[in-house]
Protein backbone atom coordinates (compact mmCIF):
# COMPACT_ATOMS: atom_id res chain seq x y z
CA UNK A 1 0.00 0.00 0.00
CA UNK A 2 1.03 3.67 -0.99
CA UNK A 3 0.76 6.01 1.38
CA UNK A 4 0.39 9.66 1.25
CA UNK A 5 3.40 11.76 2.39
CA UNK A 6 4.47 15.18 2.49
CA UNK A 7 7.50 15.08 -0.11
CA UNK A 8 9.58 17.12 2.65
CA UNK A 9 11.96 14.99 4.26
CA UNK A 10 11.17 14.52 8.04
CA UNK A 11 13.66 15.17 10.34
CA UNK A 12 12.54 16.59 13.27
CA UNK A 13 10.09 14.65 15.99
CA UNK A 14 7.06 16.18 16.87
CA UNK A 15 8.53 17.16 20.09
CA UNK A 16 10.60 19.61 17.88
CA UNK A 17 14.31 17.23 18.64
CA UNK A 18 16.44 15.95 16.00
CA UNK A 19 14.70 12.78 14.00
CA UNK A 20 16.43 9.36 15.06
CA UNK A 21 16.65 7.45 12.03
CA UNK A 22 16.17 3.58 12.95
CA UNK A 23 18.94 1.88 12.23
CA UNK A 24 19.13 -2.63 11.65
CA UNK A 25 23.18 -3.66 11.82
CA UNK A 26 23.62 -6.76 11.05
CA UNK A 27 26.51 -8.21 12.34
CA UNK A 28 29.27 -11.46 12.35
CA UNK A 29 29.30 -12.45 15.82
CA UNK A 30 33.34 -12.77 16.22
CA UNK A 31 34.27 -9.34 15.39
CA UNK A 32 31.79 -6.58 14.52
CA UNK A 33 29.06 -8.22 16.97
CA UNK A 34 32.25 -7.88 19.38
CA UNK A 35 33.59 -3.99 18.48
CA UNK A 36 29.49 -3.33 19.07
CA UNK A 37 29.81 -4.53 22.37
CA UNK A 38 33.25 -2.82 23.18
CA UNK A 39 31.86 0.32 22.22
CA UNK A 40 29.07 -0.35 25.13
CA UNK A 41 31.24 -1.83 27.77
CA UNK A 42 33.54 1.28 27.43
CA UNK A 43 30.45 3.41 28.01
CA UNK A 44 31.70 5.35 24.24
CA UNK A 45 28.28 7.24 23.90
CA UNK A 46 26.63 6.28 20.18
CA UNK A 47 22.82 7.00 19.08
CA UNK A 48 20.59 4.11 20.74
CA UNK A 49 18.50 3.97 17.54
CA UNK A 50 20.15 0.39 16.45
CA UNK A 51 18.86 -2.48 16.69
CA UNK A 52 21.52 -5.47 16.46
CA UNK A 53 20.92 -8.55 14.55
CA UNK A 54 23.69 -10.82 15.40
CA UNK A 55 24.85 -13.56 13.23
CA UNK A 56 28.05 -16.43 13.11
CA UNK A 57 29.27 -15.01 10.15
CA UNK A 58 28.35 -12.32 7.58
CA UNK A 59 28.80 -15.17 5.27
CA UNK A 60 25.68 -16.17 6.89
CA UNK A 61 23.55 -13.26 5.78
CA UNK A 62 21.06 -13.56 3.31
CA UNK A 63 20.60 -10.12 1.21
CA UNK A 64 17.13 -10.92 1.74
CA UNK A 65 17.46 -10.33 5.35
CA UNK A 66 18.26 -6.64 4.42
CA UNK A 67 15.31 -6.25 2.11
CA UNK A 68 12.85 -7.45 4.83
CA UNK A 69 14.42 -5.02 7.51
CA UNK A 70 13.43 -2.34 5.19
CA UNK A 71 10.12 -3.78 4.52
CA UNK A 72 9.51 -3.76 8.64
CA UNK A 73 10.34 -0.03 8.58
CA UNK A 74 14.06 0.73 8.73
CA UNK A 75 15.66 3.66 7.46
CA UNK A 76 18.83 2.69 6.72
CA UNK A 77 20.64 -0.86 7.30
CA UNK A 78 24.22 -1.86 8.42
CA UNK A 79 25.84 -5.11 7.53
CA UNK A 80 29.35 -5.72 9.11
CA UNK A 81 31.73 -8.44 9.22
CA UNK A 82 35.24 -9.37 10.49
CA UNK A 83 38.16 -7.52 8.55
CA UNK A 84 39.92 -9.65 5.28
CA UNK A 85 41.89 -12.51 6.61
CA UNK A 86 40.06 -12.05 10.01
CA UNK A 87 37.14 -14.42 9.27
CA UNK A 88 36.94 -17.24 11.82
CA UNK A 89 35.21 -19.01 9.16
CA UNK A 90 37.96 -18.89 6.27
CA UNK A 91 36.60 -16.60 3.38
CA UNK A 92 32.71 -15.91 4.75
CA UNK A 93 33.39 -12.25 4.67
CA UNK A 94 34.54 -12.62 1.00
CA UNK A 95 31.23 -14.23 -0.19
CA UNK A 96 29.64 -11.86 2.29
CA UNK A 97 31.30 -8.62 -0.12
CA UNK A 98 30.34 -10.14 -3.17
CA UNK A 99 26.69 -10.13 -2.24
CA UNK A 100 26.07 -7.07 -0.86
CA UNK A 101 27.82 -5.54 -3.77
CA UNK A 102 25.29 -6.95 -5.47
CA UNK A 103 22.71 -5.62 -3.62
CA UNK A 104 24.37 -2.50 -3.38
CA UNK A 105 23.83 -2.43 -7.03
CA UNK A 106 20.22 -3.48 -7.13
CA UNK A 107 19.16 -1.39 -4.29
CA UNK A 108 20.52 1.42 -6.54
CA UNK A 109 19.07 0.26 -9.53
CA UNK A 110 15.46 0.24 -7.44
CA UNK A 111 16.21 3.76 -6.25
CA UNK A 112 17.01 3.25 -2.71
CA UNK A 113 19.74 6.20 -2.15
CA UNK A 114 23.31 4.44 -1.56
CA UNK A 115 23.45 6.15 2.62
CA UNK A 116 20.76 3.95 3.55
CA UNK A 117 23.06 0.44 2.78
CA UNK A 118 26.05 0.29 4.43
CA UNK A 119 28.50 -2.98 4.32
CA UNK A 120 31.66 -2.37 6.31
CA UNK A 121 34.76 -4.49 8.19
CA UNK A 122 34.37 -3.98 11.59
CA UNK A 123 37.03 -5.58 14.20
CA UNK A 124 36.48 -7.16 17.45
CA UNK A 125 39.35 -4.40 18.99
CA UNK A 126 37.44 -1.17 17.17
CA UNK A 127 34.54 0.02 19.38
CA UNK A 128 35.38 3.49 18.92
CA UNK A 129 34.94 3.09 14.96
CA UNK A 130 31.93 1.07 15.33
CA UNK A 131 30.43 3.75 17.34
CA UNK A 132 31.42 7.02 15.16
CA UNK A 133 30.26 4.68 12.21
CA UNK A 134 26.52 4.44 13.68
CA UNK A 135 26.67 8.42 14.20
CA UNK A 136 28.12 8.47 10.81
CA UNK A 137 25.26 6.62 9.49
CA UNK A 138 22.83 7.96 11.41
CA UNK A 139 23.99 11.67 10.60
CA UNK A 140 24.07 10.64 6.53
CA UNK A 141 20.76 9.24 6.81
CA UNK A 142 18.82 11.83 8.74
CA UNK A 143 18.48 14.75 5.60
CA UNK A 144 16.42 11.86 4.07
CA UNK A 145 13.83 11.41 6.05
CA UNK A 146 12.12 8.12 7.29
CA UNK A 147 12.26 5.54 4.66
CA UNK A 148 9.09 5.30 2.71
CA UNK A 149 7.23 1.76 1.17
CA UNK A 150 6.86 3.35 -2.25
CA UNK A 151 9.50 1.14 -3.59
CA UNK A 152 7.24 -2.49 -2.25
CA UNK A 153 6.59 -3.21 -5.55
CA UNK A 154 10.10 -3.04 -6.58
CA UNK A 155 11.34 -4.93 -3.18
CA UNK A 156 8.82 -8.04 -4.71
CA UNK A 157 11.03 -7.65 -7.86
CA UNK A 158 14.37 -7.56 -5.95
CA UNK A 159 13.11 -10.49 -3.70
CA UNK A 160 12.70 -12.54 -7.00
CA UNK A 161 16.07 -11.47 -8.20
CA UNK A 162 17.99 -12.32 -5.15
CA UNK A 163 16.07 -15.61 -4.76
CA UNK A 164 17.60 -16.37 -8.13
CA UNK A 165 20.74 -15.62 -7.75
CA UNK A 166 20.99 -17.31 -5.14
CA UNK A 167 19.83 -20.14 -6.30
CA UNK A 168 22.91 -20.48 -8.76
CA UNK A 169 26.01 -22.31 -7.96
CA UNK A 170 28.93 -20.04 -5.79
CA UNK A 171 31.82 -22.01 -5.21
CA UNK A 172 34.62 -19.28 -4.87
CA UNK A 173 34.96 -16.12 -4.43
CA UNK A 174 35.04 -13.49 -7.10
CA UNK A 175 38.53 -13.07 -8.31
CA UNK A 176 39.37 -9.37 -6.71
CA UNK A 177 38.29 -11.29 -3.54
CA UNK A 178 40.47 -13.69 -4.53
CA UNK A 179 43.57 -11.38 -4.53
CA UNK A 180 42.56 -9.79 -0.92
CA UNK A 181 42.63 -13.48 0.49
CA UNK A 182 45.82 -14.21 -0.98
CA UNK A 183 46.97 -10.95 0.55
CA UNK A 184 45.70 -11.31 3.99
CA UNK A 185 47.42 -14.97 4.35
CA UNK A 186 50.52 -15.30 5.77
FE1 LIG B 1 33.20 -12.50 11.05
FE2 LIG B 1 33.11 -14.45 9.18
S1 LIG B 1 33.33 -14.67 11.33
S2 LIG B 1 32.89 -12.32 8.94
Amino acid sequence: MIMATSNKPKTESPSGTAWQPRLVAILCNWCSYAGADLAGSSRIHYPSNVRIVRVPCSGRIDPLYVLRAFERGADAVLVAGCHPGDCHYAEGNFYARRRMLMLNQLLQFAGVPSERFWFRWVSAAEGPEFAHLIEEITEAVRPLGPYKPELADKFVLLDEIVQMLESMPESEPCPEHAEESEEASP
